[in-house]
């Protein structure tokens, strides 16, 4: 709990003090000539005195490793706030609901900071606030049992109203908390209405009227549409804010949150420019174009220490990208646990996906069957559309020598897929971002990917992986084939598997990026 105090406290009047002995000194330390003695003795002077004011940062998200996880979102607000909080120019807080399905060992650590009472419309619900600090990022837990002791985070009838309480609750609690953040960065459609409250309740009170509202899509299909008739009922948003938040004819809280914040992004530039077209935008491309101005895409990372193929524990053996041997010893293990024939030679080609329609799983159910003639073997880990769980269990039954389906959501038996094969496949219709690519790079198994999204600024041709342009089901029938043969080129396969394995995709430059978006809202 030791980085509960916040650091303005301290650190301001310090740094108004200091401000007037350090600028003079400062100044002539530029003009002297470097090897000077009084230089020396005056940066010497001017560094010890330096005021530091750690910007504070507030995420404000339904997710978050290693705590709670549906997908993606959850590892990047896990791993993105420890690294931004590592580089030590932040002060990183999150806010995540606290859900059932929060395991005991982490409720247990917990500490309750006190409780509140939210009100919202015509309601006042109970608020309790816990805290938590791990990696140097404080977390803090709203409890509310009505709306989220149940099972899972989403599909609920009343998610609108869970998230409505969640994002109200984020505002209420800054006073108890203490902590009234520069950069309040709230994530995805279930904290939209954090930054659209800001905007429409709070900005007016003295304490909240500088907190700037930076507002990430992780995916611009979810967007939290709900009927008009709730705007004020449920929402609380008067009747003069409407405009904010209705589109064609309905509310639309992911719309309301772009209009309100001062700045979008999303999770890489690729998808930033496709969201603007109506192919990918779910219907909001002419709300992104409008707010263009305000819009930028950064690439996700993933957390290099947690995939992390020398010391990854849930593997069958650990290797290295300088000696892939032990890959080897993964890939019999796997096909052995699979129950597939334990073949050194005949390439693993293998989907760790949600099975769901953009993940571009048509492309695979049109071709799969003529894949399947060649040597070769595929593995599929995923849940998902009941058209697509039943179709690949029933190419497991009729090819049980070349196709394994494993309908379940595995952490486990996903890092040892991810580890044992030779070819991962991720032919997305649309993909924000994507961090499988970048997990399969890290176990040197090569992707094979469709050129959109983070799919498209992650994997290079030749470079990491292979892409095709086209959502056409021969094209990628083709790369796939075409890896599958250079696959046989031992050597030139290894130097692959190494580029791959070494390709930089932690999060040092992105959070560097998004440090210095926060600065540029602060101007
Ligand atoms: C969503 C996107 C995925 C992205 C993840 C994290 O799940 O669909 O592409 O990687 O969010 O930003």
């Amino acid at each position: 709990m030791a980085t509960k105090t916040t650091t303005t406290k301290t650190t301001k009047p310090a740094a108004a003090a200091t401000k007037k002995a350090t600028e003079p000194a400062t100044k002539a330390a530029a003009k002297a000539p470097a090897t000077s003695k009084t230089a020396t003795k005056t940066v010497k002077k001017a560094s010890e005195v330096k005021p530091v004011q750690k910007k504070k940062i507030l995420f404000v998200a339904s997710e978050a490793t290693p705590f709670i996880q549906t997908g993606g979102l959850a590892e990047v607000i896990g791993s993105l706030s420890k690294a931004v909080a590592a580089n030590g120019n932040c002060d990183v807080r999150v806010v995540l609901p606290l859900y059932s399905d929060i395991k005991k060992e982490y409720r247990d650590k917990f500490s309750y900071i006190g409780n509140i009472y939210v009100h919202l419309a015509w309601r006042n619900q109970y608020c309790g606030i816990f805290e938590y600090v791990k990696d140097g990022v404080t977390f803090y837990f709203i409890d509310n049992e009505f709306y989220f002791k149940r099972p899972g985070c989403y599909g609920y009838f009343d998610d609108g109203e869970r998230f409505a309480f969640f994002s109200r609750s984020v505002l209420e609690i800054m006073p108890v908390i203490n902590f009234y953040p520069d950069v309040m960065h709230c994530h995805d459609w279930q904290a939209a209405l954090a930054a659209i409250y800001l905007k429409t309740n709070y900005c007016f009170r003295p304490e909240y009227q500088y907190i700037r509202a930076l507002f990430t899509i992780h995916n611009i299909e979810y967007q939290g549409w709900y009927s008009l008739d709730l705007l004020s009922d449920l929402f609380d948003i008067y009747g003069s804010y409407q405009y904010l938040v209705e589109y064609k004819n309905s509310i639309n809280l992911m719309k309301g949150a772009i209009e309100c914040c001062e700045r979008f992004s999303t999770v890489s530039p690729r998808y930033a420019g496709e969201i603007k077209d109506e192919y990918y935008a779910h219907g909001l491309d002419p709300i992104v174009r409008k707010n263009h101005f305000k819009l930028s895409g950064i690439l996700n990372g993933i957390d290099d220490e947690g995939y992390n193929c020398a010391k990854d524990t849930h593997l069958f053996a650990n290797y290295t990208p300088d000696d892939f041997r032990n890959k080897a010893v993964c890939k019999n293990k796997l096909q052995k646990l699979l129950g597939l024939p334990q073949k050194a030679d005949t390439p693993i080609i293998s989907m760790v996906s949600r099975l769901v329609s953009h993940k571009g799983l048509d492309l695979v159910t049109t071709v799969i069957e003529e894949l399947l003639q060649d040597d070769v073997q595929v593995v599929v880990l995923g849940t998902g559309d009941a058209c697509y769980e039943g179709f690949f269990s029933d190419l497991a039954r009729r090819y049980p020598d070349k196709f394994s389906a494993n309908i379940i959501f595995n952490g486990d038996l996903s890092r040892k897929i991810y580890s044992g094969s030779d070819i991962f496949l991720m032919p997305s219709k649309s993909e924000p971002c994507g961090l499988s690519q970048m997990i399969a790079c890290r176990y040197g198994t090569i992707p094979v990917v469709r050129e959109t999204g983070g799919l498209y600024d992650s994997i290079k041709p030749l470079e990491n992986g292979y892409t095709f342009a086209n959502y056409n089901a021969h094209d990628m029938l083709y790369v796939i084939r075409q890896a599958m043969s250079d696959y046989k080129n031992k050597e030139e396969w290894k130097k692959l598997m190494y580029r791959a394995a070494t390709t930089d995709f932690s999060w040092n430059r992105s959070a560097k990026i998004y440090e210095s978006l926060y600065l540029d809202m602060l101007k």
